[in-house]
């Protein structure tokens, strides 16, 4: 008869193995209505064939199993000796069970479904890459490795929700040199990115149900943070000068904000003018409400100076700024920040760090040498001419091999541009063209939220080689010119069929 697996310690062996055993005895490997010792066996297999005890490993004493689970020492060993018939564990005679060398296949872990994650584009086109001029990289290496030697008690522990007060300071100068904006270093929280600073800003604001203007077309980012804190995104039409702020009056004139780029405007490349500005933030202070400028881009303009920021303007009353350092450096330093409002600086520290308490402190030290040591500065000089040329071949190309089918305003500012097809045009002959194309970037269509959309494409001028962009080009034009065409003719024919009263 073969020895009973029940794993009680022969007085002079040593028990090696887990003395417990994290059993999960109610997951959906269990079947609820099976016997103690079957429910027993089916979190111990489940254990085994997880790898959470592995091949030749001993299993705990049956008196310990017995009492670290709950159940009865005999369903223990029953499920002992229902894993050993099965080839799951093994007996050695004086020493215990052993889960087995090999596992029975046929019901060992089955491989986990593979969830399809989407990958962010980035080929030729694909919006949101950027360049970093090697000075500059080699710079910022040098800095991180000198504040990672220098790595001390400091970046132990928890630290302020607004990230590091050296950074802040480098950020406020930054921002007063660059964009005329004076704000305090206590103004400034550090986020991981524009959308971080919005959401975490949204959550201290906006209670639910409340209405937000955003711009139509507009950022469809900024409209799902807003709705993820069950707020409502209220799409404002675009004119040349910005936000209609008239419109955004009579659908929502007690909106508790508005979320503008007006720098920039993402993606129609609109400046807004001075007097919509004024506009804006005459009505921000009669509704109590705040505006959100995210101002993405504007250290890249090519034509003359930027116009003074929202929050310049305003002196950081009602205006949220937003700045980010994924484009003028690059998106994987997942570093942003934004200037607050003097009243929101309580509110919007505890939302932090009721969210993610505060910002990691490695990097920053290295991004606030690169602010002060000039080298951020000079990497953007670089990047600026690098980008200007890259707008221009894009924009000729698409052009020239279109016959003049997209049109495609030149934008002062930025790292992306719009090429449209003439009013009117379906918007489905842009979205085959696009595949036709194999093309990156985004259908200017998917950017509207209620306006009329106009059929076209948002493309990337930045972190592009320049004759990848000029092939990308002359293939997406071609593609845009034969859609165009098939359509023509098929409007031609349609319009050529004999009538049903001709055909009698
Ligand atoms: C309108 C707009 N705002 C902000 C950003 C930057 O976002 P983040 O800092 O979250 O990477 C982008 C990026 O492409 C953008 O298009």
């Amino acid at each position: 008869m073969r020895k009973n697996p029940t794993n009680s310690r022969a007085s002079n062996t040593v028990f090696t193995g887990p003395h417990t055993l994290p059993l999960d005895v109610d997951g959906p490997h269990i079947d609820k209505s099976a016997s103690a010792p079957d429910r027993l066996y089916q979190a111990l297999r489940h254990a085994i064939t997880s790898g959470m005890v592995k091949p030749s490993e001993a299993l705990p004493p049956s008196r310990h199993l017995a009492e670290q689970s709950g159940f009865r020492r005999n369903a223990v060993t029953e499920a002992y000796e229902r894993l050993i018939a099965d080839g799951f564990a093994v007996a050695r005679i004086g020493s215990g069970t052993f889960v087995a060398e090999r596992i029975p296949s046929a019901i060992a872990v089955k491989a986990p479904k593979r969830i399809v994650i989407a990958e962010p584009q980035r080929g030729t086109l694909a919006l949101g890459c950027t360049d970093i001029d090697e000075t500059a990289l080699r710079r910022f290496r040098a800095f991180l490795g000198r504040r990672m030697r220098a790595f001390s008690s400091e970046h132990l522990h928890y630290g302020d929700p607004r990230g590091s007060f050296e950074l802040r300071v480098a950020i406020a100068n930054h921002l007063l040199s660059a964009r005329g904006l004076r704000c305090d270093p206590d103004q400034i929280m550090l986020t991981s990115g524009t959308q971080h600073g919005l959401r975490i800003v949204l959550s201290a604001i906006l209670k639910p149900g409340e209405q937000v203007w955003v711009e139509d077309p507009g950022y469809p980012a900024a409209q799902k943070s807003i709705a993820h804190y069950g707020g409502q995104p209220v799409s404002v039409p675009v004119d040349d000068h910005g936000m209609i702020v008239a419109m955004g009056r009579a659908a929502a004139p007690r909106a508790r904000a508005a979320y503008v780029t007006p720098s920039h405007q993402f993606p129609l490349g609109v400046q807004m003018t001075m007097p919509r500005r004024l506009e804006l933030l005459d009505w921000a202070h009669e509704a109590d409400a705040f505006v959100f400028e995210d101002d993405y881009d504007s250290e890249f303009r090519y034509d003359g100076a930027p116009l003074l920021s929202l929050a310049g303007i305003d002196h950081l009353r009602r205006v949220v700024y937003m700045g980010t350092f994924a484009k003028t450096l690059f998106p994987g330093l997942r570093i942003g920040y934004c200037a607050l409002p003097e009243s929101l600086i309580g509110p919007v520290a505890a939302a932090r760090a009721a969210m993610d308490r505060f910002p990691a402190t490695l990097m920053e030290g290295a991004i606030a040498d690169m602010l002060n040591s000039g080298a951020f500065a000079a990497n953007l000089r670089r990047m600026r001419g690098c980008y200007r040329d890259a707008r221009d071949a894009l924009a000729h190309t698409l052009t020239q091999a279109s016959d003049g089918q997209l049109t495609v305003p030149i934008p002062s500012q930025g790292l992306h541009l719009v090429a449209k097809f003439a009013t009117a045009t379906p918007l489905q002959i842009a979205a085959d063209a696009q595949i036709s194309a194999g093309a990156e970037g985004w259908l200017l269509a998917d950017t509207y939220l209620r306006a009329r959309p106009a059929a076209g494409f948002v493309l990337g001028f930045s972190g592009h080689p320049i004759h990848k962009l000029v092939a990308a080009a002359e293939t997406l034009a071609k593609a845009s010119t034969d859609q165009l065409r098939l359509y023509r003719n098929a409007k031609t024919s349609r319009a050529l069929e004999p009538s049903p009263r001709d055909r009698n």
